[in-house]
Order: structure tokens, then C-alpha cells, then sequence
């Protein structure tokens, strides 16, 4: 075959995405569609995402995001696509998705895909099996094979499209052993690659996933939902403040685990003492969310660069959606700048820092080349907890 078109689907958390990519012959890869319907205005009055708010609006926004990608792809054809009964038990537990789905079947007919790929963890399980069962649906309905895909090898595939490049580019190439610091709202975990893609988890969050300890603290001052990106802007304003001093939480450890409850706990003490965060200037607030961040990144960046030393890596990763800081990126490249080896970072394009479903077709790839034959679609179940180490 000279091209393989897949599908991929991700409905981990509050995003609803849908993104086809065509893999070709010469190893080349062209997407043809990337939608991606972020849900965050509506879990942002709950300060973080409702799961059964998530369930739902994805059972709203699959049908017409597929359609969206369909018609991007060029490859949304009238017609009709016929219904079968096994439809039903699928999508028993979704009738709205089941009604939509079953309308857009009356519109259009099969389009030319070979794979489909889905979420099936970590992730909220409410909203992971809307995404699956979608995707059952649409497997059985087009006759075509569907593979689950963990959503950690996704953040880490979606370094493979470099920075630069547009709509066809060649995946780049990881050198091993490799290094991944994974920093998400739900996820922080330094994960060691080897050749092949297998994983090991040398150090993990112990409580708080970093991006999580940036929405809380953005929270606290009175930023909105998601917090990480206002953060950033107000550290921007920030100055270094010898009264704003926050702790550096597990930085000596010898292992490469984090915790980042007391540093949020920290800052909820430090604006008590400061008489509240109606009393603290906007200056003050800008240099907090300063010494945080700084905060963060010291011990992310510490305990990085000690990984890279003792496991002699050449490729640093770093994905997820807090890969989407650009203070982060620089002050990655400080302190890479300060070693004496040469070693090839490599993090995502801006947009594919946060939840996509292009990462999940890029990892894709991998998984259906490793499958000899296709996946048995009982044995898709939603993994709320699948991490990364059993993935081989
Ligand atoms: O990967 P992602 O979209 O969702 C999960 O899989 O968890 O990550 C979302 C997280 C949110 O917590 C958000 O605040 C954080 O990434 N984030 C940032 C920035 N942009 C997004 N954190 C710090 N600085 C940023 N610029
Ligand atoms: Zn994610």
C-alpha cells in the first residue's frame, strides 16, 4: 500500500478531538484535517474539568466534529452508510450520539480510511469511552480496524512533527536512550525511552500534576480556568522579590519523583500573610506568579538534567500541555546550555502542547505497525489509570 489513512479520536479529558492523517510509503506524513473543540469555558465556573459535563458535551460535539475532519480531509461524500444492528448495543449508553451518528450514516457514505485509532487512557473514563465507543461505532459502520492508543505516547509522539514545518513533514527522528518530561494538567512523570518505544517511569508526580498546581494557583490569583497560560503572562510582569520566597519542594531528593501540593500550599499561606489577595498589589501578585513558576521549573529542570547525566541521554522530550511555556522552553534551554554535551531537545509546536488528536494518529502509527493483526474491539476498554510501562 502505498498510503495508509488513519483516523484518530481523543476524548480523554475536555477536549473533543478528531484528526486524519495519510502515512506514506517514503515514511512521510500529511494531516489532513486536526480539529480539536476544547470544552474549557465550560468546566472554567468549576475551576477544573467536570467529568460527567465532559461525558456529555463529547456525546454532543463527536458527530459534528467528525464530520468537521471529513470534510477538512476532502473526504466527506454524500451518500449513505448503512446501519447496523450492532450499532445499537454500542451506543446504547449514548443516545444522543447514537441519534447523531445515525443521521450523519444517512448522509454520507464510507470514506477511505484504513485505521482508526482511540484514547483509551489514562484519562477520565466517563469521557474516555464516549471517544471509544464512538469509535467502535465508526469501525464496525466503515468496516475498518480499530486500536486503542495510550494518551502519554501521544504527548510524547506529538514532538515528531518539528516545529517549522506545515501540513507534510517527515516525523523526526528520536535518538535513544531518550528522556521524556511529561507535564500536563493531569501528568508529571520523567519517562526513560529506549529503542523501539518501551517506556520506563523513573520519577513521577507524588500528588499534584503541574499543570494542575498552575490552574490552582492561577485560582488563587484570580486567574481563570486554565490557569497555566495567565500565569505565565502575569510572571512576565514579575520581578524577583526578596519578601516572595516559596520552597523548592523535593529539589535534593535522590529519586526523580516531585510533589507540588505544598508549593501551592505555600502560596496559599504566602497571599494569608500578605492580608489577602484583595489587599496584595497587582505588582506583588505578578511577582508571585513569578517565584512560582520559577519554583516549579527549578525542580523540574533539576531533577531533568540529573536523569539526562546518569542515564546518558541524548534526546530530551518534553511534552504536554505546560510544554505549551515558552518561559519553560527558555529556561530549558539555559540550563541545557550550561551542560557540556550536546544533546537534541525536542518539544511540540504550540498547538499540539495541549490535547490533540494528531498526537494520538502520530502514535498511532507505531502501535499499528507493532499490531500483527487487529485489535479485538471487546478488548478496547477505557483505562482511567493505563500508564505508560506496559506499552511495548
Ligand atoms: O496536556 P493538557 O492539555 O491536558 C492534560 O492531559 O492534562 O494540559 C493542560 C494543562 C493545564 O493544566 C494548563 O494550565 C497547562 O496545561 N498549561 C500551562 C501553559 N499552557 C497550558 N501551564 C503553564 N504554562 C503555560 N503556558
Ligand atoms: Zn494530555
Amino acid at each position: 500500500m502505498n498510503k495508509q489513512t488513519i483516523l484518530a479520536i481523543e476524548t480523554s479529558c475536555d477536549e473533543t478531538a478528531i484528526a486524519i492523517i495519510e502515512k506514506r510509503k517514503d515514511k512521510s506524513v500529511k494531516i489532513l484535517s486536526n480539529v480539536v473543540l476544547s470544552q474549557a469555558e465550560k468546566h472554567a465556573p468549576y475551576g477544573g474539568v467536570f467529568p460527567s459535563l465532559a461525558k456529555r458535551e463529547h456525546a454532543k460535539n463527536l458527530t459534528p466534529v467528525l464530520e468537521r475532519a471529513l470534510k477538512e480531509a476532502n473526504l466527506l461524500i454524500p451518500g449513505s452508510t448503512p446501519i447496523k444492528d450492532k450499532l445499537k448495543n454500542i451506543l446504547s449508553r449514548e443516545p444522543e450520539l447514537q441519534s447523531n451518528l445515525e443521521e450523519f450514516f444517512k448522509a454520507y457514505s464510507n470514506p477511505q480510511i484504513d485505521h482508526i485509532v482511540v484514547t483509551q487512557g489514562p484519562g477520565l473514563e466517563p469521557a474516555l469511552w464516549v471517544g471509544i465507543n464512538f469509535a467502535k461505532a465508526l469501525g464496525i459502520s466503515w468496516s475498518v480496524s480499530v486500536g486503542p492508543v495510550n494518551h502519554l505516547e501521544g504527548h510524547i509522539c506529538s514532538v515528531l512533527m518539528p516545529e517549522s514545518e506545515g501540513s507534510v513533514f517527515t516525523p523526526s527522528v528520536i535518538e535513544f536512550p531518550a528522556l521524556a518530561l511529561l507535564v500536563s494538567g493531569k501528568h508529571t512523570e520523567l519517562v526513560l525511552i529506549k529503542p523501539g518505544h518501551t517506556y520506563e517511569i523513573i520519577g513521577r508526580t507524588q500528588d499534584d500534576a503541574t499543570g494542575e498546581a498552575f490552574d490552582k494557583v492561577a485560582r488563587m490569583l484570580g486567574l481563570p480556568y486554565p490557569g497555566g497560560p495567565h500565569v505565565e503572562k502575569l510572571a512576565s510582569l514579575g520581578r524577583p522579590n526578596q519578601k516572595i520566597k516559596l520552597p523548592r519542594p523535593m529539589i535534593t531528593s535522590k529519586d526523580y519523583n516531585f510533589s507540588f501540593s505544598g508549593l501551592k500550599t505555600a502560596v496559599l499561606y504566602l497571599i494569608k500573610n500578605m492580608g489577602g489577595i484583595e489587599k496584595i498589589t497587582e505588582q506583588d501578585k505578578a511577582d508571585i506568579a513569578l517565584e512560582f513558576q520559577q519554583a516549579v521549573f527549578d525542580v523540574l529542570l533539576h531533577k531533568s538534567l540529573r536523569a539526562i547525566d546518569e542515564y546518558s541521554v541524548k534526546t530530551l522530550i518534553v511534552s504536554g500541555g505546560v510544554s505549551a511555556s515558552s518561559s519553560l522552553k527558555n529556561a530549558l534551554n539555559e540550563s541545557l546550555n550550561k551542560l557540556d554535551k550536546e544533546i537534541n531537545i525536542l518539544t511540540p509546536k504550540r498547538t499540539l502542547a495541549t490535547d490533540n488528536a494528531l498526537m494520538i494518529a502520530l502514535a498511532g502509527i507505531h502501535r499499528i505497525k507493532k499490531e500483527k493483526q487487529a485489535t479485538n474491539l471487546d478488548e478496547i476498554q477505557a483505562n482511567g489509570r493505563w500508564n505508560l510501562k506496559g506499552i511495548n
